[in-house]
């Protein structure tokens, strides 16, 4: 292991993007299409792999969804989020907010209690095994009607004390975060927090739409925010938080090599950027290894790294005692460095 890798490994982190359902590694997909008799269009775990070859987020999702149709019983659910909470263990990952597609899964006939509960169940496992903490968003599905995301967080009332908010993803263009602003409106009315996807392949004109009309309280990926300067003059005064995906950006085009991904430029202009894996088994990277791939290809200084978990810690949801013990120790181990 190379110096910078044994630093970042041994940093305690937060991962604050994370789609509970891009997790599922091709050999769980394997395991739970036999257990639960369902027929994969694929021979092999190497022929899933070899699919991930993506230009662009619509032929991603295409392969998302499809990976989504072995998740069928309670267990699944508890199986895939145990399975990623064991991996980022590994990657001294100590607080995760991650989020789920219900829409996703009720669509094909799956009771939301059962794809809640799991997840539930494994995340309350997870902090007693592992001691990481964690929090549940709901993500509405951006590409289905304003109707079936107020018809979701209906579905979802018995656990709206177990949420910390709602999210927007799937395909950005051309369903801009307007489209949902009632539903959002309902959300935060109910003590919800507020996170959308925008400014990964949508225009800046999608993240002013988050901030002013879905009232967000941390942008996913905001990529494109750079083409408009008084968007980062604006982000950078409010200290709103950008949960950045390097590797998804690289495997879904949104940047053409690490060595041009914006992390650095972003922190340059006073973002508050964090980084994330987002859907870590499609785009070949948990938590660390975006971390190690993009320090590396950007030259990023150790200040830079510890700088990026930090804003980690600042941008996520925990209580103060928790924070500043996190916070601590990242200074402390930094120091050994
Ligand atoms: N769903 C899962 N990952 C996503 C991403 N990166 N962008 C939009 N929707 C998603
Ligand atoms: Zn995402």
């Amino acid at each position: 292991m190379t110096d910078l890798q044994t630093f970042i490994k041994s940093l305690p982190k937060a991962e604050l993007h994370l789609h509970i359902e891009g997790s599922l590694e091709p050999e769980m997909m394997f395991a739970l299409a036999r257990r639960n008799n369902v027929t994969l269009p694929y021979a092999s775990v190497e022929d899933i792999r070899a699919a991930y070859d993506f230009n662009n987020l619509q032929e991603f999702l295409d392969l998302y969804y499809a990976g989504m149709s072995v998740l069928q019983v309670r267990q699944d659910f508890y199986d895939l989020t145990y399975a990623y909470l064991k991996r980022v263990d590994e990657d001294n990952c100590r607080h995760v907010e991650i989020f789920f597609d219900p829409q996703g899964h009720t669509e094909r006939g799956i009771a939301f209690a059962d794809v809640i509960e799991g997840i539930l169940g494994a995340l309350a496992q997870g902090q007693a095994d592992f001691g990481i903490s964690s929090h549940l968003i709901l993500s509405f599905l951006r590409h289905l009607s304003e109707e079936a995301a107020f018809d979701t967080l209906a579905e979802a009332e018995p656990y709206y004390h177990r949420l910390l908010g709602v999210g927007l993803d799937s395909s950005e263009l051309g369903h801009p975060p307007s489209k949902f602003e009632r539903v959002f409106e309902k959300a935060v009315s109910l003590g919800l927090k507020s996170f959308a996807h925008a400014g990964e392949e949508g225009p800046p004109s999608y993240v002013h739409e988050a901030l002013d009309v879905l009232k967000v309280d941390r942008i996913d990926h905001g990529n494109r925010s750079l083409e408009d300067e008084a968007l980062v003059q604006r982000l950078a005064d409010e200290g709103m938080v950008l949960t950045v995906c390097p590797l998804s950006n690289l495997k879904l085009c949104v940047v053409d090599d690490l060595k041009n991904h914006p992390l650095k430029k972003m922190l340059d202009l006073g973002l508050t950027a964090t980084v994330n894996s987002d859907d870590p088994s499609y785009f070949g990277g948990y938590l660390n290894d975006n971390y190690i791939r993009t320090a590396e290809a950007l030259d990023l200084s150790k200040e830079d790294i510890v700088t990026l978990v930090r804003n980690g810690f600042k941008g996520a949801y925990m209580n103060g005692a928790r924070r500043e013990k996190l916070l601590k120790e990242l200074s402390d181990i930094s120091a050994e460095f």
